[in-house]
């Protein structure tokens, strides 16, 4: 018997809202373990009606869901709370407004060791939209066609930190944060999912820079083929953002997408914090090093 209510989201069963859960309070072991296996099923939570300061959301996303990877950006930190990042629509130039994550991607893919999950929870929010999208790589996957399948199997990609053919330039790093990046992951076009033993595409359009062993037009045009496959509508989540959710996405098994689609003399701005994964999922059999080449 469940400790809360669950609801799909979505009738592919991309995305579950949570209610019951209060994670200003200690979780135990067993809800812990209940809560990851729906994460694993569901690859979207969404606990409704918390209210958490920066050290409780990173405490309660630790306690649950495992150790805190530190961002790259190493300059825009809750203050006192150097593993929360503040994600804020921000006036770089007048009239010009930064969003983060405004386009399709997954988090720090360009990791030798990328994270296992992003949690989000809401400080402010405006008055309308600025909804994050979710599409489920899963899904994507298997609706492939047999052939496709074939021409990827073991095709490994090059994440670099902002690709030559990135759709939206990254901000720029500090030199702190320039001097932390470690060098390109290479990762498989198809993995499987450590916690639910499913095929996804893994798929970054900011951060694939080519294929091992392909030229770069090729390589790309497959990219971008399966880039716009996978994040039809059909394979979507789109959350609409209410006050005191804390989301959870799994960054192997679905892409993300923040809109700006709201009025930028709003606030929208929400507490962010990444899960690391295990070491051991993102390296290639028999290999005793993270799948790595150097810049
Ligand atoms: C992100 O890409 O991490 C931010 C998503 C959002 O703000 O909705």
């Amino acid at each position: 018997m469940s400790r809360y209510t669950i609801a799909p989201m979505t009738p592919h069963r991309t995305g579950a809202e949570i209610h019951g859960v209060d994670f200003s309070c200690p979780v135990d072991a067993a809800l812990k373990h209940e809560i990851n296996a729906d994460f694993a099923r569901y690859h979207v939570l969404v606990f409704r009606d918390q209210k958490l300061s920066a050290a409780q959301f990173a405490a309660a996303g630790e306690n649950v869901f495992g150790p805190l990877l530190s961002q790259h950006h190493k300059d825009v930190r809750a203050t006192g709370h150097p593993e929360v990042f503040e994600i804020r629509n921000t006036e770089v130039a007048p009239g010009e407004y930064r969003i983060n994550g405004g386009s399709w991607h997954t988090d720090h893919s360009n990791h030798p060791c990328p994270p296992r999950a992003t949690l989000l929870h809401t400080v402010t929010l405006p008055s309308y939209g600025g909804d994050t999208q979710f599409v489920n790589m899963h899904l994507a996957y298997d609706a492939l066609t047999a052939d496709m399948k074939r021409r990827i199997d073991g095709l490994k990609a090059i994440h670099a930190w902002e690709s030559r053919y990135t759709p939206r330039k990254m901000r720029k790093l500090s030199d702190d944060s320039a001097m932390a990046l470690p060098p390109p992951g290479v990762h498989p076009l198809v993995r499987v999912h450590p916690e639910n033993g499913r095929k996804f595409l893994y798929l970054n359009p900011v951060r694939i820079d080519g294929i091992v062993g392909m030229e770069d037009g090729p390589a790309m045009t497959l990219v971008n083929e399966l880039i716009a496959h996978a994040t039809q509508q059909k394979f979507e989540y789109r959350h609409k953002w209410k006050m005191g959710d804390m989301l959870i996405w799994d960054d192997r098994s679905v892409m993300h997408q923040a809109n700006g689609d709201y009025d930028m003399k709003e606030v929208r701005y929400l507490y962010r914090i990444m899960i690391e994964d295990d070491p051991k999922h993102w390296m290639a059999e028999g290999e005793k090093t993270w799948t790595a080449v150097a810049a």
